[in-house]
């Protein structure tokens, strides 16, 4: 059976969407799909590996699998909604100081958790780092430069 539409109302990036559509599409689809951001990334499709992590009021979430109808009259965050007029988000450098990556796949994901972790804890451990990003996956294996990155971004925006 067809799921009725429904209409929800999201702000994304600071943008109010409108949306007709099945409450029980992922938030990814419709971020992908509807909306034309790309950043989030479909790696596994089921919350596994985090490449698809976004924020919802600034908890990271797992948009694969996250209903877009809990994104109702909330404010989604996504790796598009950083980059500030005057230049990258603070994790987002950090991430190009200590080259965080390679093919970059998994990058938006990392970023996104990080600035989750670093919105409730500015001065993490490297062990709450771990924490905080085990469930983010890289098929590069860049974790050590990913660890130093956030303990880099963590430095700066304590200023
Ligand atoms: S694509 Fe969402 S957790 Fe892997
Ligand atoms: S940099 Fe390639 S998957 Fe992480």
């Amino acid at each position: 059976m067809t799921e009725t539409p429904e209409l929800l109302v999201i702000s994304v990036n600071g943008v109010e969407h409108r949306l007709r559509t099945p409450g029980s599409r992922s938030l990814l689809s419709v971020l992908r799909g509807d909306l034309a951001l790309t950043g989030a990334k479909y790696g596994c499709g089921n919350g596994e590996c985090g490449a698809c992590t976004v924020l919802i009021d600034g908890q990271a979430v797992r948009s694969c699998i996250t209903p877009v109808s809990l994104a109702h009259n909330r404010s989604v965050t996504t790796i598009e909604g950083l980059t500030a007029e005057d230049g990258l988000h603070p994790v987002q450098q950090a991430f190009l100081d200590a080259q965080a990556f390679q093919c970059g796949y998994c990058t938006p994901g990392f970023i996104m958790s990080a600035i989750a972790l670093l919105n409730t804890n500015p001065d993490p451990s490297e062990l709450e780092i771990r924490d905080a990003l085990a469930g983010q996956l890289c098929r590069c294996g860049v974790y050590p430069r990913v660890i130093e990155a956030v303990q880099l971004a963590a430095a700066k925006m304590r200023g």
